[in-house]
């Protein structure tokens, strides 16, 4: 099941009076190369995002300021993830629809992305990528 291969993932923390850093490398901290970046601010409370899964595409999401809520949904099971520090993210594999809701005020989504922007990777209809799970 593709929910399983999703994860939280604890990313390297250099902590300092001055303020702390957190640092990621493609294919070393998270599993994939990083093609993309991209961000969701100035979120209205009250909003969703997503609503969508990806072919091929990998992604791994930290909320980098704020907090906010993101769902997966595999075709057999859904889960829950509340984000809300800097230094871990939850990488989605291919093949998982996700919704994110509960953004906080002032919340920052920051989203690192295996490939760049393709409108034909995405599922956009869950019907489309219900009856994909099923032939597969
Ligand atoms: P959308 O997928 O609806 O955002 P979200 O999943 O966060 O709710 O994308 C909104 C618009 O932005 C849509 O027209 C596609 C465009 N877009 C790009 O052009 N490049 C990108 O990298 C992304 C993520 C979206």
């Amino acid at each position: 099941m593709s929910l399983d291969r999703c994860r939280i993932i604890d990313l390297p923390r250099v902590t300092d009076p001055r303020g702390n850093l957190t640092f990621i490398e493609g294919e070393r901290h998270i599993p994939f190369d990083i093609q993309r970046v991209y961000y969701l601010y100035d979120v209205p409370g009250g909003a969703e995002r997503g609503g969508h899964a990806h072919r091929a595409l990998h992604e791994f999401i930290i909320a980098i300021s704020g907090s906010f809520d993101v769902i997966l949904d595999d075709g057999h099971g859904k889960q829950r993830f509340h984000l809300n520090r800097s230094y871990y993210g939850l990488y989605v594999c291919p093949m998982v629809w996700r919704e994110l809701d509960n953004f906080s005020s002032g919340s920052v989504c920051l989203v690192l992305a295996s490939e760049c922007y393709d409108e034909a990777d995405y599922y956009r209809e869950y019907q489309a990528f219900q009856a994909a799970i099923d032939v597969k």
